[in-house]
């Protein structure tokens, strides 16, 4: 595409004229958006990016595998990982009350960040995947900044704190073309298809509390589900698809013996700018598969429902 070609060259000039021989700090999320800024950045200051990515142990299954792959062996960026998952785990030890969470994840994502950040000595620019929509939706979503329907996180403050001077290439594109920009540049299609997924992670997906063996419960539910709905051929058609491990449990019979255990909630939306969005109609034989899987393969698991709310009234995410 050659659009993408020229934006994508034009935009590597720009950086490598806005930075020169500095150094730029960037956070990895795992996601589309901060993958793809971070590659056109790699291609203009090659090792004097610094990515930094945080596993808060609220990810996906194979999450940070599939950057090490992606961005580290294939692209050669330059990465830090930080292993802070018994610090969000921590942090979060009772707390049941959504905004709360996001809160905690928040506040600690930016100390971890801060204190990584601060170890790359002089940097002075911060990489962020912003594209046109987070701008418009922080600016004027839902009638202003002061009434916040969930609090979104993302470094936001960081800049201000440590001097920073922000590079963001994505801020004048869409999701669409983040995602051909990506491809252009060469990133795996299995990173610049990922559907979007939240800053706080399963922990806004894990009604109730959040512990350990809750989010291996709801680790392997959500690969299962993606699993079958990559087989389907539908992934990529879903603006999301996932599974929510809820606060109940229920009575149920697997071979002759009586069980009480946990209900998963199968989550799968279309939208095009996730301010609204549609239940999607899964074809039935491939929700019964899910549901079988679900409860055969994942421990502590007995029954599976979907969720046939739109947004609004619901919301995409259940916290
Ligand atoms: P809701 O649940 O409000 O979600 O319909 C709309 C979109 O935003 C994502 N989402 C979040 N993303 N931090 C994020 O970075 C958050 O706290 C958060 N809450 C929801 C959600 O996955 C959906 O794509």
């Amino acid at each position: 595409n050659w659009t993408m070609k020229s934006f994508s060259e034009g935009a590597i000039a720009q950086i490598k004229d806005a930075v020169g021989d500095k150094k730029v700090i960037m956070g990895l999320s795992g996601g589309v958006d901060s993958s793809v800024a971070a590659t056109l950045i790699h291609k203009a200051v090659g090792k004097n990016l610094h990515c930094i990515f945080v596993d808060n142990g609220l990810l996906r299954l194979n999450e940070k595998e599939q950057l090490e792959v992606s961005l580290r062996a294939n692209l050669n960026m330059n990465i830090k990982f930080v292993d802070a998952q018994e610090k969000f785990l921590t942090a979060l030890a009772g707390v049941t009350d959504p905004e709360k969470k996001r809160k905690i994840i928040g506040k600690l994502f930016i100390d971890v960040f801060e204190a990584e950040a601060k170890k790359v000595d002089g940097a002075q620019f911060l990489g962020q995947g912003t594209l046109y929509p987070d701008i418009i939706e922080s600016k004027s979503a839902f009638g202003g900044p002061t009434s916040v329907i969930k609090s979104h996180h993302n470094v936001g403050g960081l800049p201000e704190q440590m001097n920073l001077k922000l590079i963001e290439p994505l801020q004048l594109l869409f999701k669409d073309e983040v995602r051909k920009l990506g491809l252009e540049l060469g990133i795996n299609e299995d990173l610049v298809w990922r559907q979007p997924f939240p800053g706080p992670g399963l922990a806004i997906r894990i009604l109730g509390e959040i512990t350990k063996d809750r989010l291996d419960i709801l680790r392997r539910a959500d690969d299962i589900l993606i699993q079958e709905i990559k087989q389907a051929g539908l992934y990529r058609k879903l603006w999301q698809s996932f599974t929510v491990l809820l606060p109940v449990k229920s009575v149920g019979v697997m071979g002759d013996k009586r069980t009480f255990a946990n209900c998963v909630a199968i989550r799968a939306v279309t939208s095009n700018d996730a301010m609204t969005a549609d239940w999607a109609k899964l074809p039935h034989d491939l929700l019964g598969k899910i549901s079988n899987r679900i409860i055969n393969e994942v421990d502590k698991v007995n029954r599976v429902v979907f969720d046939i709310t739109s947004k609004p009234p619901g919301t995409i995410e259940w916290e």
